[in-house]
């Protein structure tokens, strides 16, 4: 039993006052406390146990009244278990040697036994339940199958990930394989998070709107439908693709209970997109958190203001930024526990 379950309330729809708040990447480098734990483990050992992913994944929920915690995890360990050694390196990022390159690298990538392989992130899961103890809901999640294509097939972090969307391309009965491989990993491994305590999943597609609206239709949201059908029978499904604007309508015909915005789309916008039908997640642009707390709130209030308290959860547009004062993330979780109509 939750004592605070506000966000599964926005989930169904129901009315409410306030909007519940979390914000996308809550545990992460803008917090001291993060960083003195990053510099003392490096960061797949941080994923890898779990008192530690336990241990951040509570750090952002004792300093600022948050409706839920997201486990601390990343969504390159799915394709570390399938076979890819992904590592994460200082001032770079996430770094693979041997990218796929070929339908023949495709046909070695696995399909693996996902407790075997990842057993740390369930035990981790456990753990933070228990430490939790109902105080609110924990979020659970995956990279969309195009989003973990693209680090697959580009080996880094990029701005267009054009090496990705040539690979797509050249060999789409190749890309196609790949996709379906992700897919089937990812249900399997979704599904053993809700079993070990998830109580909301989130399919994080950051690469969606690198894709036209046609290659979106073929390349991600086939695969991110396929894990939605299979898990939203068993908790609400929120996709965030970013920069996906142009599929809210089909996005919001499906078993998701709710939709992420970026800020590149208003919210009138985004509801119209929506027929009003579905829960709408977002859409603070992250870099609006540089600004001075009073303006912060102002902003928070128009957002909500717009966006409604019903059938809304209020988040930022995309993860927060390392450089942000731990004071505004502050101002900016209480403007929306604090919100009221006028
Ligand atoms: O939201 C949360 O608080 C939960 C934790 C979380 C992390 N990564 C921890 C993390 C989540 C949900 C992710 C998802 C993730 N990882 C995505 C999708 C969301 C998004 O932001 O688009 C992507 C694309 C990745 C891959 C990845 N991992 C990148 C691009 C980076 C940043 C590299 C860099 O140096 O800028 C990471 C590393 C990472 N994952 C960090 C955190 C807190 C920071 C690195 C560190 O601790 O040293």
């Amino acid at each position: 039993m939750l004592k605070n379950d506000l966000l599964l309330k926005a989930l169904r729809g129901e009315e409410l006052q306030r909007p519940p708040v979390w914000m996308m990447r809550q545990a992460g480098r803008y917090l001291p406390e993060f960083i003195a734990l990053r510099d003392q483990y490096d960061f797949f050992t941080r994923c890898q146990t779990p008192e530690l992913a336990t241990e951040i994944t509570l750090q952002p929920l004792r300093r600022f009244p948050l409706d839920a915690a997201i486990l601390f995890s990343d969504i390159l360990v799915v394709p570390q278990a399938m076979g890819m050694n992904f590592e994460m390196k200082p001032g770079v990022g996430p770094w693979l040697e041997n990218t796929i390159k070929t339908s023949a690298d495709v046909k070695n990538v696995i399909v693996p036994d996902v407790e075997e392989t990842l057993g740390y992130v369930f035990e981790a899961i456990k753990l933070t339940k228990k430490e939790l103890d109902g105080k609110v809901p924990l979020i659970g999640f995956a990279g969309s199958p195009w989003t973990i294509l693209c680090y697959a097939v580009e080996g880094k972090g990029s701005k267009t990930f054009d090496i990705a969307k040539g690979f797509c391309f050249e060999n789409p009965v190749a890309a196609h394989e790949l996709l379906q491989k992700i897919t089937d990993t990812t249900i399997k491994y979704l599904l053993k998070k809700v079993e070990s305590g998830c109580d909301v999943i989130q399919i994080f597609d950051s690469w969606g709107g690198l894709l036209s609206p046609n290659d979106y239709d073929e390349f991600s949201w086939p695969y991110i439908e396929q894990i939605v059908n299979v898990l939203a029978e068993k908790v609400p499904v929120t996709v965030f693709a970013k920069g996906c604007w142009f599929a809210l309508e089909k996005m919001s015909q499906s078993k998701a209970s709710a939709l992420g915005v970026d800020w590149t789309v208003t919210p009138q916008i985004a509801r119209y997109l929506t027929k009003n039908s579905i829960t709408l997640q977002g859409n603070f642009d992250p870099a609006r958190l540089l600004s001075p707390p009073e303006t912060i709130q102002k902003i928070v209030k128009e957002m909500i203001d717009e966006f409604g308290t019903t059938k809304y959860i209020a988040n930022l547009g995309h993860g927060i930024l390392p450089n942000v004062p731990v004071e505004h993330a502050q101002a900016f979780v209480e403007a929306v526990v604090n919100y009221k109509k006028i």
